[in-house]
C-alpha cells in the first residue's frame, strides 16, 4: 500500500513536472513559473501595472513571465524599447494571434493583424486613406470645428445640471471618425450611436480586465459562459449595425469617386479584382471597426484626463487661454496652423497625453523571427509587451536640473517627461515640494516652454 502510494505520488510529481514550462536558453529571466498557470496568479487581473513594476525591480528591463503556459517578455524603459520597436523593428514587429481580443474581432481588422503582406497593404490603405480624408490635414479642420459647435451647445445646456463628459467626449470622437469612414454623424442623443459607444466602453473594459486575462492564459474556460462573451455579443451587434452601412454604401455608391473610407475600400475591391490581394469584401466591417475603435476611445480617453487635469490646475488652464488669445488676436477661430505659435497649448497637450497613459502596455507585439534584445535570446513567435507606462511615468536615470549643477536621481522625483529631442531634450519633473515654472533658453528654441506650476524643467 505504502509503496503505490509513493509510486502514484511520484507519478503526480512527474507529470506535473513534464507540464512544467521553462524558460529557453538566455531567455530574459523573470519569476517562477508554476505548471499550467505560469504567473498569472502572481498578477493582478484588475491591473497588473504594479506587478510589471515590482517585478522589473528585481529582474530589470527585460524580463519575462507566463500567461499560463504562454511567454511573454516584458520591455521597460526607453533604451530597451527603443531598441525592439525601432532598432529591430522587422524582429518585433508581429502580433499574437491567440488572444481573448483577436478572437473578439475575428482576425479581420489591421491593428491586431500579424506582420505580414495583407498587414503591409491594409496598413498603407489606410494611411493613405485617412490622409486623403484629411486626417493629419487641414481639411480635418472643419470636420473638428463643425463638432466643437455641438460639444459647446451640450455643455451650455447643462449649465447647472451634472452631465457626463466621458459620453460627450466619446460622442465627439466618434461623430468625427465616423465621418471619414462613414460620412455621417450622429446627434449626442441618438440611439444607434448609444449602442456603439455603449458596445465599445464595455469591450475596451472587458479586453483590459480579469476575464480577458484568464481567457489568454486558460483555453479551457474559452467556451464556458463567463462574462468575456458579453465581448463577442457587443462585438456581433455593432458589427451588424456596420454591415448595414455597408449595404447602404453598396447601393448609393457612385464608383471613383469616393464620399469616405468605406467608398474607397469598395472602389479599391474593383480595382484589385481577383489578383489574390488581401483585399475582400468580408474584411470592410471589421477593418473600418477597427479604426473607429482605435480612433473613438484613445481620444475621448485623452480628452477625459486632459479636461480632469485643466479643472484640477485652473492657472494652466489660464495660461492656455491667455495665449490662444494673444495668438488669435480678435479671431473667432483657432486654426490647425497657429500651433506653432502656440508652444505653451502644445507643451500641455504632450503633457496631457503623456499623464493620461492611455494605452499603457501599447498593443502586444510578438517576435517574427529568432532574435536578440539587450543580450537575452528571444524565439520567434514569443509574445512582446511593451511598458509604455515605464517610459511616461519614470525615467530611471541622472539628469542635471537646468541651470545648476546639481544632479537630481529620477527615481527619487516623481515624474519625467521629454520634451524636445537631441541637444535640447528637456525633462518635466514633479516635484511636489517646488512651485515653479523655469524657461531654459534651449527651450525656447525648441518652441517648448513651461507647463505645469508643480513641474520643474530639467534638462539631461
Ligand atoms: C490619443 C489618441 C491615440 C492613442 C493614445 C493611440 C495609441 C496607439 C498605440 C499605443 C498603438 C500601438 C502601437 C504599437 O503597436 O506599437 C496604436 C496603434 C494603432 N492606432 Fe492608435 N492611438 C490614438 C489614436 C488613433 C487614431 C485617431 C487612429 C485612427 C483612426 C488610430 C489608429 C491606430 C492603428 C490603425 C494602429 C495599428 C497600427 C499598426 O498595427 O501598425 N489611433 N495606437
Amino acid at each position: 500500500m505504502f509503496l503505490s502510494v509513493v509510486l502514484l505520488w511520484l507519478c503526480v510529481c512527474f507529470i506535473v513536472l513534464q507540464l512544467k514550462s521553462r524558460r529557453p536558453k538566455n531567455f530574459p529571466p523573470g519569476p517562477p513559473i508554476l505548471p499550467l498557470l505560469g504567473n498569472t496568479l502572481q498578477l493582478s487581473l484588475e491591473n497588473p501595472l504594479k506587478d510589471f513594476e515590482r517585478l522589473r525591480k528585481s529582474y530589470g528591463d527585460v524580463y519575462s513571465i507566463f500567461i499560463g503556459p504562454k511567454p511573454a517578455v516584458i520591455i521597460n524603459g526607453v533604451k530597451a524599447i527603443k531598441e525592439a520597436m525601432v532598432t529591430k523593428a522587422r524582429d518585433f514587429a508581429g502580433r499574437p494571434q491567440d488572444l481573448f481580443v483577436n478572437d473578439v474581432t475575428k482576425d479581420k481588422g489591421v491593428i491586431l493583424a500579424d506582420y505580414g503582406s495583407s498587414w503591409r497593404e491594409h496598413r498603407r490603405f489606410a494611411l493613405m486613406t485617412l490622409r486623403n480624408f484629411g486626417l493629419g490635414k487641414n481639411s480635418m479642420e472643419d470636420r473638428i470645428h463643425e463638432e466643437i459647435k455641438y460639444t459647446v451647445n451640450t455643455l451650455e445646456k447643462s449649465i447647472g445640471k451634472t452631465m457626463s463628459p466621458q459620453v460627450m467626449f466619446h460622442n465627439a470622437a466618434s461623430n468625427i471618425i465616423c465621418q471619414v469612414l462613414f460620412a455621417r454623424r450622429y446627434e449626442y442623443d441618438n440611439a444607434l450611436i448609444k449602442v456603439i459607444v455603449r458596445c465599445f466602453t464595455e469591450n475596451s473594459r472587458l479586453a483590459n480586465g480579469p476575464w480577458a486575462m484568464l481567457y489568454d492564459s486558460f483555453p479551457l474556460i474559452r467556451y464556458l459562459p463567463l462574462p468575456f462573451m458579453k465581448a463577442f455579443k457587443n462585438a456581433e451587434t455593432v458589427e451588424n449595425l456596420v454591415n448595414e452601412f455597408v449595404k447602404e454604401h453598396k447601393k448609393t455608391r457612385v464608383p471613383g469617386e469616393p464620399r469616405d473610407f468605406v467608398d474607397c475600400y469598395l472602389d479599391e475591391l474593383e480595382k484589385v479584382g481577383d489578383d489574390g490581394s488581401s483585399f475582400s469584401e468580408d474584411r470592410i466591417c471589421l477593418y473600418a471597426l477597427d479604426l473607429y475603435f482605435a480612433g473613438t476611445d484613445t481620444t475621448s480617453n485623452t480628452l477625459l484626463t486632459g479636461f480632469l487635469y485643466l479643472m484640477n490646475y485652473p492657472h494652466v488652464q489660464e495660461r492656455c487661454q491667455q495665449e490662444i488669445d494673444r495668438v488669435l488676436e480678435g479671431k473667432d477661430r483657432v486654426s490647425f496652423e497657429d500651433r506653432h505659435k502656440m508652444p505653451y497649448v502644445q507643451a500641455v497637450i504632450h503633457e496631457i497625453q503623456r499623464v493620461a497613459n492611455t494605452v499603457p502596455l501599447s498593443v502586444f507585439h510578438c517576435t517574427t523571427k529568432d532574435t536578440e534584445l539587450m543580450g537575452y535570446s528571444i524565439p520567434k513567435g514569443t509574445m512582446i509587451i511593451e511598458n509604455l507606462t515605464s517610459v511616461l511615468i519614470t525615467l530611471n536615470k541622472k539628469v542635471r536640473v537646468w541651470g545648476t549643477e546639481s544632479q537630481a536621481d529620477l527615481q527619487s522625483i516623481q515624474v519625467v517627461h521629454r520634451l524636445g529631442s537631441g541637444d535640447s531634450e528637456i525633462y518635466l519633473i514633479k516635484c511636489p515640494a517646488i512651485i515653479c515654472i523655469e524657461c531654459p533658453p534651449s527651450a525656447k528654441n525648441a518652441s517648448m516652454v513651461g507647463v505645469h506650476n508643480c513641474y520643474h524643467h530639467l534638462m539631461c
